[in-house]
């Protein structure tokens, strides 16, 4: 008779119902992958269930009731208890990472998360486990589904951002309030949980600077296109010099990119160093079943594994945002009159931004230049574009969205 492994469930919502199904399911495959037979010996939520009881009677605690109160208290507890935990809860590990490893380092557990970045598609275990002995430079992906759907259907309809929303929201795509998603937020804590995993350094979700999606126009991806550029919300968290840089921003990639192809509700992560050049994992970012099959994973793992999370080794500062260098595609509606290029170049040499390429099209009320930019330090280029928009030739304010210039295999 197999050993008993006793599962205490925090949550029986899209995961944790998803879970319990997939564990009845698959039991007969699970045992003979871990040699243990799991139970579910308790389930807690808002009207049923008692906390103290379920972690008595449990060897592993599943955290998937979401948010930080009273998720943090739970895990923690759990953990000093001696449980092992483990969670998809982004907005838990992307704020109490260090606090929580701390107590399981101590209490001599795991904590294990991999459904908390990306769902089912496991970069997390790649990035902590198959590529532990490698000196990564560069995590970068689409982290967040909603966003992901609502650009390619822009893109692929002509629909505006606000008909795009709606379209995700019809599908389940998108939260009836899609703040978190459509502002970055969601994908900032993604990227501030990849970049403490990759980079071995504390990172806060409030360090990583975050852009959304909600003032993108349609215009700017029909124009982009004749550059051959697509539209994608990107995390990227990077090396520089001594510091690192964690940021999410909308930006353009060449259709070359591992990343330019992935579209709808899709997530994908590359990872860059040396020795490996790079690595994308792509796949489903969302959903209970697919979740749950992450969630499931890491319990075997728990069951199978004693590793433990690396020790925090390094101390890197986060480079200010303005010293970033970034590309930038430029867009601009002008007075159809002489001069007018040679007013934006002047300025553009000032900064020592240097354009890649431009078109001039339209006539008249029509008239624009659209403008690709080599890479600058970010100062630079903002400079640049607070004294374009105060010339008197432009018909409304200029649009800068940053381009990756990397086309891997190009
Ligand atoms: N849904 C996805 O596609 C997905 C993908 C990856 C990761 N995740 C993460 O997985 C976690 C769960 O997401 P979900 O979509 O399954 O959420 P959900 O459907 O809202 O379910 C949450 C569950 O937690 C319970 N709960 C919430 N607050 C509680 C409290 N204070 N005390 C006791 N129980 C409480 C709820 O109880 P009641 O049943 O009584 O309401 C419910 O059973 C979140 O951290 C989420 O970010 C979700």
């Amino acid at each position: 008779m197999a050993q008993e492994l006793r599962i205490g469930l925090l949550g029986r919502g899209t995961v944790g119902g998803a879970f319990t199904e997939l564990l009845a399911e698959r039991a007969a495959e699970i045992e003979r992958a871990s040699g243990k037979r799991f139970e579910i010996v308790g389930t807690l939520r808002r009207k049923s269930g008692d906390f103290d009881e379920i972690l008595n009677n449990s060897d592993v605690i599943v955290e998937l009731m979401g948010g930080t109160d009273p998720a943090r208290q739970y895990v923690t507890r759990a953990l000093e208890a001696g449980k092992h935990v483990v969670t998809a809860n982004k907005q838990l590990v992307s704020q109490f990472c260090d606090e929580l490893v701390e107590v399981a380092n101590k209490s001599n557990v795991q904590l294990r998360f991999e459904a908390a970045v990306a769902s089912v598609v496991p970069v997390i275990r790649v990035i902590r486990e198959s590529l532990a002995g490698s000196h990564l430079e560069k995590v970068h992906g689409i982290v967040n589904g909603t966003t992901n759907y609502i650009l390619s259907e822009m893109a692929n309809t002509g629909a505006d951002y606000s008909e795009a929303l709606k379209r995700a929201q019809e599908l389940g795509y998108a939260e009836a309030d899609p703040h978190e998603d459509v502002s970055g937020l969601d994908a900032a804590a993604k990227m501030a949980i990849l970049a403490r995993l990759a980079f071995h350094a504390p990172v806060h979700l409030d360090e990583v600077s975050c852009e959304g999606v909600e003032d993108i126009e349609p215009a700017d991806i029909s124009y982009a296109k004749e550059f051959g550029l697509v539209l994608k919300l990107l995390g990227v968290a990077e090396r520089i010099d001594s510091g690192m840089s964690v940021r999410v921003f909308p930006c353009f990639l060449y259709g070359g990119h591992p990343l330019a192809t992935v579209n709808g509700p899709f997530n994908a992560v590359m990872v860059e160093s040396e020795a490996i050049t790079e690595i994308t994992m792509s796949g489903p970012g969302a959903g209970g079943i697919e979740a749950a099959t992450a969630v499931l994973g890491d319990v075997v793992s728990v069951a199978t594994t004693e590793i433990e999370f690396p020790e925090q080794v390094e101390s890197l500062e986060i480079v200010p945002p303005g010293d970033v260098e970034s590309a930038f595609y430029l867009h601009m509606d002008v007075e159809d009159r002489p001069g007018v290029l040679a007013q934006i170049a002047e300025i553009l040499g000032d900064e020592g931004v240097s354009v890649k390429s431009f078109v001039q099209s339209g006539l008249d009320e029509n008239a624009r230049l659209v403008m690709v930019m080599h890479s600058v330090a970010e100062k630079h280029f903002w400079s640049a574009l607070d004294r374009i928009a105060e010339l008197d030739v432009l018909r409304r304010p200029p649009r800068a969205i940053r381009v990756i210039e990397e086309e891997f295999g190009q």
